[in-house]
């Protein structure tokens, strides 16, 4: 049976039982049966994705993500539809309202990162999700206010992987720039949240957080997510990447 924790806020990651092993493991395969479908995100590291992100096509070129999206949503679609249903259960659960995958927004989609010492490196940025930013969103009370994030690990790391965070949120984000809010940076907390396959972390996206970087990375090591983020518009949850 699914267990899940009642949330009083979101602005700190929770853990949701989503997937068994076997259903991980299910994921897993089709995926790597898909590897001619994936995308190579770095041209130094052997990380790819399986769909279109806002946070790299959206910034990059808006036309390059609606035509990603138009071709990868089908194969996700396909291939991981009953995945989709079954996030969207899991956190309609956990938030107590509908919750759907937004039309005309590429799917949530997967991060796939393969072995290299590279990834025991800090080369991913701290940041706040705010890709919502990026996307016309027809609802004009579309609630920018309390955005989700989500990441569902499939298959991890022998040591493990997890997500930094430090305990500033997007709102106190200095407009005096980057020095500013490096120095705000420091003075904050950190902490290690580290990931459970089948286990999606979710969290508002609007407290700084860093995919926290590998440790001691084997040869073997995998570290395969699902991605997406959601936005409450028109009485439901709006899932995206
Ligand atoms: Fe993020």
């Amino acid at each position: 049976m699914l267990e899940t924790s009642p949330a009083t806020s979101i602005e700190f990651v929770h853990d949701l039982e989503t997937l068994t092993g076997r259903e991980c493991a299910e994921a897993r395969g089709v995926l790597m049966e898909l590897r001619q479908q994936w995308i190579l995100r770095n041209v130094w590291a052997p990380f790819y994705t399986l769909g279109a992100a806002s946070y790299i096509d959206a910034a990059a070129d808006y036309s390059k993500y609606a035509g990603f999206a138009a071709q990868f949503n089908p194969v996700l679609h396909q291939h991981f539809g009953w995945l989709h249903q079954r996030v969207c259960e899991v956190l309609s659960r956990e938030l107590g309202e509908p919750v759907k995958l937004a039309e005309g927004l590429a799917h949530p989609g997967f991060h796939i990162y393969l072995s290299s010492k590279l990834f025991e490196k800090p080369i991913a940025s701290i940041h706040c999700d705010s890709q919502y930013l990026l996307h016309e969103w027809k609802d004009p009370e579309a609630d920018f206010t309390r955005p989700i994030s989500f990441t569902l690990p499939i298959a991890l790391p022998v040591h493990g992987g997890g997500l930094n965070v430090w305990n500033l949120a997007y709102h106190e984000l200095s407009a005096a720039g980057e020095n500013a809010n490096a120095a705000l940076l420091n003075s904050r907390q950190r902490t290690y949240h580290p990931y459970r396959a089948g286990f999606m972390a979710m969290h508002s996206g609007h407290v700084m957080h860093q995919a926290a970087p590998g440790r001691d990375v084997q040869p073997d090591d995998e570290r395969i997510t699902l991605q997406g983020h959601g936005i409450f518009s028109r009485g439901a949850w709006r899932l995206y990447w």
